[in-house]
């Protein structure tokens, strides 16, 4: 299989290049791009597809997805979820371990990886629970969920409340050089809260969620961090405190890298006044001080990544009262243009974003990916960053459509997703 990108703007961060030109992909790798000069022979008689004008870049890597296989098939399976990572221009996604029955043992992770295999068209790569059942009480068979594929541990969800058993953890998965990702939440400051502790809460009648049950455990999480040496990093960081909380550890030199998702950068509690359920997930959206807060930390790099925390649930689960209804919304065919709109901003440079989606990604759970050097593998996403889109949810390819942007008029539409070489997303 030969594939000629022809005449785009190719952007690789990892690589520092950002160069017009052809992307040549042989056998599911990348042979050649802009900067390598040498004449490849094999380009005659590959498929070309005409570039110009697009942005050309790695496939891109969301590594905070919840696909619901096995256990939860009516709001996303392996098969659909890949489906919508491939339509958002995303070539490798790291799952969550939350499903039924939990991702805690490496039955489990293989059948993950099995059904990825067979069904899916983007790679996957499975994180598996820190804790049995994510219970928070004993470790995970954590060594043979490794050995299996999991890339990183998380109890994503369900935080992991008793420190020694989080410290336990973080001291076990050093052995296997792999990251601990923390949900960063004290469940007895969230108590029933269904969204940010505030003005806006208190005016609708709705229980709260303070900003400080996510810092207390950041901070808790950062000191365990520090003690043990482990690779932490930070899922969905929603608050000012956690930012700062980051970038002093960061400074300090502690291992800790972190996420912040497009629906904590782009809007506020403010979206939950009409009671939306759509507009409530976990962690809840907070005040403007803090999405300000998420923004500089992006731009400063104390945020590392963009990860969607893509959390499909069905229209029935969601058409409920808003204390009743689940935490969570899907993200993988809104991150794209939602991140852009950074761009536009001028909050991050484009090279800066496709970074954050990319080869930062990529390094933290050492997926081998997000770059388009010879050799790679030619897992690509060519986009028009201009383009104007409007966020259809009836148009998603996710099984769910529980989004707050529905109608929303962006700009970036993706006009492929190669990945190993292979066409599976043309719009
Ligand atoms: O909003 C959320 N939804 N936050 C989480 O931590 C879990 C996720 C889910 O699984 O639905």
């Amino acid at each position: 299989m030969k594939l000629l990108i022809k005449g785009g703007r190719v952007i690789d961060p990892a690589s520092g290049k950002d160069k017009k030109g052809n992307v040549y992909i042989e056998d599911g790798k990348v042979k050649s791009h802009p900067a390598d000069t040498k004449k490849i022979e094999g380009e005659k008689g590959a498929q070309v597809i005409d570039a110009r004008g697009k942005i050309v870049a790695p496939g891109l890597i969301d590594i905070h997805v919840h696909l619901r296989e096995p256990g939860f098939e009516h709001k996303e399976t392996i098969r659909t979820g890949c489906e919508s990572a491939a339509a958002g221009g995303f070539t490798s996604i790291v799952c969550m371990p939350n499903t039924n029955p939990i991702n805690d043992n490496a039955s489990v992770t293989e059948y993950i990886m099995l059904k990825a295999r067979t069904e899916g068209i983007v790679n996957v790569f499975p994180i598996g629970a820190i804790t049995k059942g994510e219970k928070g009480e004993t470790l995970a068979q954590i060594g043979e969920m490794y050995e299996a594929g999991c890339v990183g541990i998380s109890d994503d969800g369900m935080p992991v409340m008793n420190s020694k058993v989080m410290r336990h953890a973080m001291e076990y998965v050093k052995a296997f050089g792999i990251p601990v990702l923390t949900h960063a939440e004290d469940k007895n400051l969230s108590g029933h809260g269904v969204m940010n502790e505030g003005d806006t809460s208190t005016l609708l009648g709705l229980g709260g969620i303070p900003s400080a049950s996510e810092d207390v455990m950041v901070s808790r999480d950062i000191t365990l961090a520090e003690l043990t040496g482990t690779h932490l990093h930070i899922c969905h960081v929603s608050t000012a405190g956690s930012v700062r909380l980051i970038r002093a550890a960061k400074k300090r030199g502690v291992n800790v890298t972190a996420e912040a998702a497009p629906h904590h950068f782009t809007l506020t509690d403010r979206a939950v006044a009409e009671y939306d359920t759509n507009a409530k997930m976990n962690p809840p959206l907070r005040r403007e001080e803090d999405r300000l807060a998420l923004i500089e930390g992006l731009k400063d790099g104390t945020i590392d990544v963009i990860a969607t925390d893509h959390a499909p649930h069905s229209e029935d689960e969601k058409k409920v009262e808003f204390d009743l209804a689940p935490f969570g919304i899907v993200g993988l065919e809104t991150s794209l243009p939602l991140s852009l709109k950074l761009v536009e901003d001028g909050i991050l440079t484009l090279p800066g974003m496709i970074e954050k989606m990319t080869s930062i990604p990529s390094r933290i759970l050492n997926l081998g990916r997000g770059t388009l050097e010879a050799g790679a593998p030619a897992d690509v996403v060519i986009f028009d960053a201009d383009a104007p889109v409007k966020i259809d949810r009836t148009k998603f390819r996710s099984k769910s459509k529980n989004t707050p942007f529905n109608g929303w008029d962006l700009k970036g539409r993706v006009l492929y997703t190669i990945v190993g070489g292979k066409v599976v997303y043309s719009a």
